[in-house]
């Protein structure tokens, strides 16, 4: 039994009406459940002292490598309360390899699957109450990360690793939702390069990002997108929090290749559904040159970004130095509307889910 996380209850769980008002208005990542889940790693045990107790604070040596050094990856999924009460989550083996992945750019021990798959089960459990009705798109968002724990200075992989789960009640990322998102290209910043951590989802990648989001609002947009150089004959690579996607008239869905960006959980799932949508998956580069021009000459119908807190959102304009164009009439389009009920239709069971994508935590 290697993988069990061992309960102990909190002695002090958020009284019933405190939770109702929270679960009214969640937002995003502001409010915490009760519980979290743990493991530690060093050499000599390997993966150990798993459990589920009190969310509660870390004590940290200020010497602790991840405070100096970054060494630290998370993984984001949720978890779906379905009209009959019971609780699911979507494609979690996918995050727990893409987690192995991140941990091994980052020199951290990789998390069996089981273990993943384990702590995330029994944290939901635990608090239960957490997963918001699905009466819009709420949803209990999960948190797992990993960091250097131990309390040394020197530049290596540290020998102390703690594993924990986390998860919060949430409404959508962006409270526009299917609104629509517009976006800034920097030129100033970009997000990797061949050979970086781009494709790890490490809390670095993440810091980086701050500045160029500054610059994003500072022109009036809401997020940025990343080419893979500082000029604007670079190729599109994602926009930070979301991979990007792109329909075209001759019924195509396009989306930058893999390499130096992440490799996106509703990206994938965006890609399965395309066919039964007519739309042929082409996973390519794609320079900034061919986006601006195919927006402008209409082969490009519809763009849209999409990860697992942001779902799909639609992308309504995009700016730069000097320039700022909409897509098409800077509506949301139809065939992204149309993609973005599907996912969310098997997310919370309302359609059946032919691929096999949910997993059940909770029964009815
Ligand atoms: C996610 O979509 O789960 C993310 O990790 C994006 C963001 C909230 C950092």
């Amino acid at each position: 039994m290697g993988s069990a996380f061992r309960v102990v209850r909190s002695a002090h769980t958020t009284p019933e009406a405190e939770r109702a008002a929270i679960l009214a208005a969640p937002g995003f990542g502001r409010y915490f459940t009760d519980h979290m889940a743990s493991a530690v790693w060093t050499p000599d045990a390997g993966w150990h002292e798993r459990r589920v107790g009190a969310l509660e604070p870390f004590s940290l040596h200020p010497s602790t490598a991840v405070l100096h050094y970054a060494q630290e990856i998370f993984e984001g999924l949720k978890a779906y309360r379905h009209a009959d009460g019971s609780v699911w989550l979507f494609r979690p083996e996918r995050n727990a390899r893409r987690f192995a992945r991140s941990a091994e750019r980052m020199g951290l021990p990789r998390l069996p699957e089981a273990d993943f798959l384990a702590s995330i089960e029994a944290l939901v459990r635990a608090d239960e109450p957490w997963v918001p009705a699905p009466t819009g798109e709420e949803s209990l968002y999960i948190r797992p990360f990993m960091f250097a724990a131990e309390a040394f200075l020197g530049v290596r992989p540290a020998e102390r690793v703690v594993y924990c789960v986390i998860a919060c009640p949430a409404q959508p990322y962006f409270s526009s939702g299917a609104g629509g998102v517009t976006l800034w290209v920097s030129t100033t910043y970009t997000r990797a390069a061949k050979g970086g951590t781009g494709a790890a989802k490490c809390g670095g990648n993440y810091g980086a990002s701050l500045a160029a989001q500054t610059e994003a609002e500072r022109h009036g947009c809401d997020q940025v997108l990343y080419l893979d150089g500082t000029d604007e004959e670079g190729h599109v690579e994602e926009s930070g929090a979301m991979n990007l996607f792109l329909i075209t008239s001759r019924g195509e869905l396009v989306t930058p290749a893999l390499g130096t960006i992440l490799e996106g959980v509703t990206r994938d799932t965006v890609l399965a559904l395309a066919p039964e949508f007519g739309l042929t998956p082409v996973e390519r580069p794609v320079t900034f040159r061919e986006l601006r021009a195919s927006v402008t000459d209409g082969t490009v119908t519809e763009v849209f970004a999409a990860g697992t807190a942001a779902v799909l959102t639609p992308v309504t304009g995009i700016k730069g130095e000097g320039y700022a164009f909409t897509i098409g009439s800077s509506e949301p389009g139809k065939q992204t509307a149309a993609l973005r009920e599907r996912v969310l239709g098997i997310q919370y069971g309302r359609v059946e889910d032919t691929y096999g994508w949910l997993r059940r935590v909770l029964g009815p």
